[in-house]
């Protein structure tokens, strides 16, 4: 009897293992970087961990000369490098016997007509029911040829049959609105809706899921978690490396588009939600949208939306280049590679409160945090004096590397004085739990395959998410006619001046993570 039939088993109960069924994961673009740092690590830890089917294939596609062995090695130091858990040579040996690589350009008939073929062959040899994930890891400008591939083969089509085609798109999705409402309209013509998975691997990150426990799985936070108590929020994503050998994606893209548009505003959409009336993707996306739509920009968007870009400078001891004279970077390049805003949600709970979101490379530490800046109290029964140390209280979601929610209050420094300082009580991921939580792309790739979309941004998100920023780019645009906007920012330290202006302009500062 499985357990959907199960009478005693409520089948929202997620805490026992659920193990897909057969069925064979393309990854188109397997050769790049984010299938070797990420999407092979994640698909060896699932068969580590005994999650995956038998008569599961992973197939791989991508414009390299490479055979089965050549594939194998290289997809075994993959895993052995980024996996996880464990590497146990028994574990890879079974997922490669079941690995098979496709060479071919993505507008190569013959090349699609053979991986249309092998599905159908590997369903009668390996079973994989004729169920299958086409993941596109690949540049947003390749997804029409390959869709239009999928559509032509007739490989993306399961109505005459019991078994379900699922995609995966990378983002960014689109680069503006009217280009992502073009992809979504291409993927639709092709799957249904329901298929589509679009990827932002933040909501894959524990932290993140644990947000929603934190809001509504207790009565504390609720209650206050709204503009009569709340005086900002504070949303930081900083990273200390630098675009390394991205040019020929970052050029071009920014950090609006890369992170603001997806990672920060879903962030945000998650900080500011009300509850859902239960964890299915319907209701969880339904209230995100609700947030995304109601975001304004503020009026003096100018002043209001930064943009920077790194110059050489030290980091952890080391001298790195500035963003001008990384690799493939054209002279007087104005792409930004930090940004902040500030954005205000026009609800009833959110009225007043703006949300500063930044992002940037080359900062000094990679941390990512949500910080909720409580208002201060009303009245202080104190002297001045005795409570010249005391801050705002803040609750801080550390979504990374150093997991956990910190929240910062006033307590009695000992002595025989009344005096009032900042401390901070800590709850860390790393002493709460033995387990270690899986990687973002591990529980991202396990609910395409289970066909559970609810940590995937739906298309009305996507739209959204770009009516917010393609006013910011516009802004920018036309600054660069005008020779103004970008700041240049030295590598190591927390973005351009004009950020900490925008704050103090708010008579504001910014946390220091
Ligand atoms: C990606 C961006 O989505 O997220 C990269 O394209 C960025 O520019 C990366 O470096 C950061 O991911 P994480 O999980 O390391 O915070």
């Amino acid at each position: 009897m499985s357990s959907s039939q199960n009478p005693l088993r409520d089948p929202r109960d997620r805490r026992l293992p659920r193990v897909p069924e057969p069925c064979a994961l393309v990854v188109f673009g397997v050769t790049g970087d984010l299938a070797r740092k990420k999407l092979i690590p994640a698909v060896y830890d699932l068969a580590n961990r005994g999650l995956l089917p038998p008569g599961f294939v992973l197939l791989g596609f991508a414009r390299r000369d490479w055979g089965d062995g050549d594939f194998e090695q290289i997809a075994k130091e993959a895993a052995k490098k980024g996996a996880r858990t464990e590497f146990r040579e028994e574990v890879w040996q079974r997922l490669a016997e079941a690995t098979k690589f496709l060479p071919g350009s993505f507008d190569d008939d013959a090349a699609f007509d053979t991986l249309h073929q092998t599905l159908l062959d590997l369903d009668a040899s390996h079973g994989t029911g004729g169920n299958a994930a086409f993941y596109l890891s690949i540049p947003p400008n390749a997804f029409p040829t390959v869709l239009k591939q999928m559509e032509r083969t007739g490989m993306a089509d399961n109505h005459a049959t019991q078994s379900w085609r699922r995609v995966v798109v990378e983002k960014p999705f689109g680069h503006d609105l009217t280009s992502a409402i073009e992809l979504n309209k291409l993927v639709d013509d092709v799957f249904s809706a329901k298929d589509v998975f679009r990827i932002d691997h933040y909501l894959g990150k524990e932290t993140v899921q644990n947000l929603m426990a934190l809001r509504f799985a207790n009565e504390l936070f609720e209650p206050i978690w709204n503009s009569h108590h709340i005086d900002s929020v504070q949303i930081t994503m900083a990273e200390d490396v630098g675009i390394g050998t991205r040019a020929g994606f970052y050029e071009g893209t920014g950090a609006a588009r890369d992170v603001l548009q997806n990672h920060l505003l879903q962030l945000l959409a998650l900080t500011a939600m009300d509850e859902p009336v239960n964890f299915d993707a319907d209701s969880l996306r339904t209230e995100k949208r609700k947030v995304l739509g109601a975001i304004k920009l503020p009026k003096e968007l100018a002043s209001y939306a930064v943009r920077g870009q790194y110059d050489q400078g030290w980091l952890a001891g080391e001298r790195v280049k500035g963003f001008l004279a990384e690799q493939d970077i054209p002279a007087g390049s104005t792409t930004e590679t930090y940004a902040a805003v500030r954005l205000d949600v026009d609800t009833r709970r959110w009225a007043g409160v703006p949300f500063y979101l930044r992002t940037g490379k080359r900062l000094p530490r990679r941390v990512t945090e949500i910080g909720i800046i409580f208002k201060k109290a009303p009245f202080l029964p104190f002297s001045k004096s005795d409570t010249e140390e005391l801050g705002s209280n803040q609750l801080v979601v550390r979504v990374q590397p150093d997991e956990g929610v910190t929240l910062r209050f006033g307590s009695k420094v000992p002595g025989t004085t009344m005096e009032v300082r900042d401390v901070s009580m800590d709850f860390s991921y790393g002493e709460a739990f033995t387990e270690n939580s899986p990687e973002a792309y591990e529980r991202l790739l396990l609910d395409v395959l289970l066909g559970d979309a609810s940590l995937f941004p739906q298309n009305e998100e996507v739209e959204e998410s770009w009516r917010v920023v393609d006013p910011i780019e516009e802004l920018w645009r036309q600054q660069d006619g005008e020779a103004a906007g970008l700041a240049l920012y030295r590598a190591g330290e927390w973005g351009p001046k004009a950020a900490d202006e925008m704050l103090a302009r708010d008579g504001r500062t910014w946390r220091r993570p």
